[in-house]
């Protein structure tokens, strides 16, 4: 069982995608563990993006994801991490397959709506960072 983390980000927000976005999720068959809406600190946004630090898309991103409110889940199901890695789609909404997220709502890299971890490792940080042990709620889920 994997949990991983997804947030919508800023323009993700702005085009009043947030139900469309969780309602792929929930009807995937995905159990929703924690949600919060939330303006992210530039200190948050260099906790969460620290390893691209010193890429030329750093600075921008930066800027870009503290510039208005994001959508912060966390998601648990079996290869939950994997699933909506392939739900999402490629970074690039050019090289995004047909029925993601990302080729069906997104066109530039920069604005590609929804952020999901790549990595058991990454989500465990990434869930931490956002996230105290008691608001992941834990409750029976039958899918
Ligand atoms: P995300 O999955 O949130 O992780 C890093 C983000 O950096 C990525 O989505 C994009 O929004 C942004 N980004 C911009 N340019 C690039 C790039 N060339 N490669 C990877 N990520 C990029």
């Amino acid at each position: 069982m994997d949990r991983t983390f997804l947030m919508i980000k800023p323009d993700g927000v702005q085009r009043g995608l947030i139900g469309e976005l969780v309602a792929r999720f929930e009807k995937k068959g995905l159990k929703l563990v924690a949600a919060k809406f939330m303006k992210i600190t530039p200190e948050l946004a260099e906790q969460h993006y620290g390893e691209h630090k010193g890429k030329p898309f750093y600075e921008p991103l930066v800027d870009f994801i503290t510039s208005g409110p994001v959508f912060a889940m966390v998601w648990e199901g079996d290869n939950a991490i994997a699933l909506t890695r392939a739900m999402i789609g490629k970074t690039n909404a050019v090289e995004a397959a047909p029925g993601t997220i990302r080729s069906d709502y997104a066109v530039h890299t920069n604005f590609n709506l929804i952020h999901g971890s790549d990595s058991p490792e990454n989500a465990a940080r990434e869930i931490q960072i956002f996230f105290s042990e008691h608001e992941l709620i834990d409750y029976e889920h039958s899918i």
